[in-house]
């Protein structure tokens, strides 16, 4: 099976990540809009056309399925997406909000939920949350995570002041959605920050939970092939692939 995985940037490789370690495909076709991003900063409409650009992309390489990796775009322009495409398109806020469900055992859990500014302000994963009974939602865009990443900073004292700046006035919560591709590169940062006390909700490992669930994918293929591009520096995000994926 033949799968795209789409992101604004390099976040998206942190959803690969997650597929490469349970061997779900064959083949991974991963484009991330390097030019472009942020993306959680821009319209609605401009994340659409963006979108729409990539199926336009993805067409050119005969998948099965396209996996979108990032919240932002999973958020606001799934619906445009599957219309347009002539193959499933699955984003990563339904499978959180199911990892997220799955993983906590009261509906009266705290649940912080990180995301980007287009993210948080679409309530897309508050709205889904609500649907299955949680009601202690506390959401924070922490964009200034994902310019830090792009950089390749993973620690150290300029994310510690900007995990500072976000979060000194938050309790611990029960669990953390990193409603962001690009936050579980900084996942360890940002559980110690809460003492460890805190279950990450990744969007990796919840699009892995999701494609067992409800396309009943299992761990079939030992070797994977994966193919990178980006719209800007492809050679920058094939170098963080390399590292970040052992490859
Ligand atoms: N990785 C993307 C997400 O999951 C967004 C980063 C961005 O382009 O702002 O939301």
């Amino acid at each position: 099976m033949r799968v795209g995985v789409f992101d604004s940037g390099i976040g998206g490789l942190s959803v690969v990540k997650s597929l490469k370690e349970y061997h779900l495909f064959e083949e991974i076709i991963y484009f991330g809009d390097t030019a472009r991003v942020p993306y959680g900063v821009k319209d609605q409409n401009t994340i659409i056309r963006y979108a729409l650009e990539a199926i336009e992309f993805f067409k050119n390489f005969d998948i099965d399925l396209l996996i979108v990796a990032c919240n932002t775009v999973s958020a606001y322009a799934l619906q445009e997406m599957k219309a347009h495409a002539d193959f499933d398109v699955i984003g990563v806020v339904e499978a959180g909000v199911l990892a997220t469900k799955n993983a906590l055992n009261s509906k009266d859990a705290e649940i912080l939920i990180l995301g980007t500014k287009a993210t948080i302000r679409s309530h897309a994963y508050e709205m889904q949350l609500k649907k299955h009974g949680f009601h202690h939602l506390v959401s924070r865009s922490t964009g200034l995570f994902v310019p830090i990443v792009e950089e390749g900073i993973f620690e150290g004292p300029v994310l510690q002041s900007i995990m500072q700046h976000y979060f000194h006035d938050l309790k611990t919560p029960d669990a953390i959605i990193l409603g962001c591709t690009h936050f579980p590169l900084i996942e360890k940062e940002i559980s110690r920050y809460f003492k460890n006390k805190s279950r990450l909700i990744h969007s990796g490992e919840a699009m892995v939970e999701y494609l067992h669930v409800r396309y009943n994918l299992t761990q079939n293929f030992p070797h994977c092939d994966m193919n990178f591009f980006a719209s800007e520096n492809p050679e920058a995000l094939k170098e963080v692939a390399r590292q970040w994926l052992k490859l």
